[in-house]
């Protein structure tokens, strides 16, 4: 079985795939047209990406495509529907870079209060302004709203826990483990917005969640509130975070996902809303660790040796 990977990928991974016996060819470089040629000279039966994104130009060229599988959680990247129309399955690999994400959304949240990044640009331009960054709200008994209390949202409240935080979520459904564990509190957005200290968005993508925290909701929030958003570009309007910002209605705000994010090779950025002081910004690194990259590449392999084995497709999402 042939397998194209067109991105970066732990080579433990590729090495556990060639074990497997599959013809392996990885070329990180590969985007947009070079990613159609791909496709369609290889005529590989799998593809695995990470950021690399795949339209619906690149399915429609391949040539012997039977399953794309994205090394990691989101699939926002793929067009699924294309896939689908051509018999291509797509899948994912859940859960397995959970915590990783979990630990940056609590370190935003450290980093937001005592404005982590703004005292060591200070220091590095030779300022020393102790009275400033004397000014925190300091964590315990801060109410942290965690919007979307799944895997990686209970993970960050089992970590907010340990910092003696209150707790408000906001989900479809009732966590009991959250609330009987962590005494987390079930209430609608709109009180999580008004009551929270700190408010961390862990919600999927797409349309359905699209600007669900705009203008209207970043209004109900606490002018000393901070907001942290490591879920899915588009879920978070960031132009309204940006206004709320400059307009003194929001503390800070920690930013890991973006709506116009860059592909993989893509080298530049110029989200105006990461030039707003008081934004914190990051790479999309929530899922990367050492210990997530493994775990997703271990979990693409099994992917990949079961429909290999079974022709059945683990994760698959269409
Ligand atoms: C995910 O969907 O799990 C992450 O976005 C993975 C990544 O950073 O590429």
């Amino acid at each position: 079985m042939k397998v194209l990977i067109a991105d970066k990928f732990e080579s433990q991974g590729i090495e556990q795939l060639k074990a497997a016996g599959c013809e392996v060819i990885s070329n990180p470089e590969l985007a947009g047209d070079t990613l159609v040629a791909a496709l369609k000279d290889t005529a590989c039966q799998i593809l695995i990406v990470r950021s690399t994104k795949v339209p619906a130009e690149a399915i429609q060229a391949a040539t012997g495509l039977k399953l794309v599988i994205r090394a990691g959680a989101g699939y926002d990247t793929i067009d699924v529907k294309a896939a689908s129309a051509k018999g291509v399955k797509v899948a994912n690999c859940p859960g397995m870079n959970s915590t990783a994400v979990a630990e940056l959304a609590m370190g935003m949240i450290v980093a937001l209060d005592r404005r982590i990044v703004h005292n060591t640009v200070d220091l590095r331009n030779g300022v020393w302004n102790k009275k400033e960054y004397s000014k925190a709200l300091g964590l315990k008994g801060r109410t942290l709203g965690i919007i979307g209390l799944g895997k990686i949202g209970m993970l960050l409240a089992e970590r907010a826990g340990a910092f003696e935080m209150n707790l408000l979520y906001t989900d479809v459904v009732a966590n009991s483990a959250a609330e009987q564990k962590l005494a987390a509190r079930k209430v609608d957005l709109d009180t999580l917005l008004k009551e929270s200290d700190f408010v961390s968005v862990h919600t999927p993508g797409g349309e359905g969640t699209k600007h669900l925290i705009g203008s209207a909701q970043l209004a109900l929030m606490k002018p000393t509130a901070c907001l942290i958003h490591c879920a899915r570009g588009g879920v978070v309007d960031e132009n309204a975070v940006a206004q709320a910002i400059q307009a003194g209605k929001l503390r800070g705000a920690a930013l890991d996902v973006f709506e116009q994010e860059p592909g993989a090779n893509d080298k530049e950025f110029h989200d105006a809303v990461i030039r707003c002081d008081r934004v914190y910004g990051t790479h999309h690194i929530g899922a990367s660790t050492d210990q997530a990259q493994l775990a997703v590449a271990e979990e693409t392999v099994r992917i990949v040796q079961t429909f290999k084995n079974s022709g059945n497709v683990l994760n698959c999402v269409n």
